[in-house]
């Protein structure tokens, strides 16, 4: 099996890509596969084009990674990946989007607006926080409505600190949601397809030494304490991977995926996002759940690749 793993890419999350494509190579090498590591730039249709993969592994993360771009262009290509195809990656990286299908189906996710730049020109800032103060009350979560690795995510608590959060969100898209704020216990949820339906794997709880999950806390070992599984009892961790494996199904996932949730004080599992190219970075929670299913990650992998492989 020949395999290429494409990481890197001009994106925000450019350093933590390159981090899990490292970690995916050597990986799938211990697991006997054959494989290289290469930047996701413009050799990169020539370069598969004069030595062919028999599959592509992608460890991009955020735009062109997880947007579905970089796929479109793989299918055109006829070059076969892992992972979900591009429409359904188009769908899980715009937020209000995967959450408007989570609600539809059911499930349970945070109130949010999601705001264009435009609107502030069209209703005037101090309209524009007005009403999402009057929808959503206070504390707020502010995210750009695409993005990964918590990038620009802040919690806000006072209405003058919004304007600040959102601002600074817009430097990475052109629209912000902002979410009511739900405390409790974080969740990440991985969910792999090995051709028998998307399986969940134990939730991993991750409990950030500073309280909030921003990049530093996501990718400095030693700030974010690790629990698999997460100390839950069995019946919310039998319904927060009852809702990855929804998401997985709702949005037409395909392969792995990671479903970021959020446990109320009364058990209810609330939906945050999915990621289509999960972390699989040293300090990645995709790779503990992994380890805590008593899986090794090279071999996971090399059978997802296999199974797509021409
Ligand atoms: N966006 C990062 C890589 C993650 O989801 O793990
Ligand atoms: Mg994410």
């Amino acid at each position: 099996l020949r395999v290429v793993v494409l990481a890197g890419g001009l994106t925000f999350e450019r350093e933590v890509s390159l981090s899990s494509g490292t970690q995916v190579a050597e990986e799938l090498t211990r697991a006997g596969v054959d494989a290289e590591l290469r930047d996701a730039d413009a050799e990169l249709l020539p370069g598969l084009a004069a030595a062919p993969a028999d599959a592509v592994f992608i460890a991009l993360h955020g735009a062109t990674g997880e947007d579905g771009s970089l796929r479109a262009v793989l299918d055109l290509a006829g070059v076969p990946y892992v992972g979900s195809p591009a429409a359904a990656c188009r769908l899980a990286w715009d937020k209000p989007a995967a959450k408007s299908v989570v609600r539809s189906v059911g499930g349970t996710t945070p109130d949010w607006v999601a705001l264009p730049h435009s609107t502030f020109r069209e209703l005037g800032a101090g309209a524009v926080l007005d009403l999402i103060v009057a929808r959503l009350g206070l504390p707020l979560m502010v995210k750009p409505a695409s993005g990964g690795s918590s990038l620009g995510v802040q919690k806000v608590s006072r209405v003058e600190d919004l304007p600040a959060a959102m601002v600074s969100c817009f430097a990475y898209g052109d629209t912000v949601m902002v979410e009511r704020f739900v405390e409790g216990t974080e969740l990440a949820l991985a969910v792999v397809d090995l051709g028998d339906g998307p399986q969940a794997l134990p939730a991993v709880e991750l409990a950030p030494a500073s309280g909030v999950f921003d990049y530093t806390a996501r990718y400095t070992p030693g700030l974010t304490e690790y629990h698999t599984p997460a100390r839950i009892p069995d019946d919310v961790a039998q319904r927060a991977a009852e809702l990855a494996v929804t998401v997985h199904r709702e949005l037409g996932l395909a392969d792995l995926s990671r479903t970021d949730a959020i446990v109320d004080a009364d058990g209810a599992v609330h939906f945050l996002e999915v990621n289509v190219s999960p972390g699989l970075t040293e300090t990645s929670m995709f790779p503990m759940a992994v380890e805590a299913a008593g899986r090794d990650l090279g071999e996971l992998l090399a059978e997802l690749l296999t199974r797509r492989a021409h």
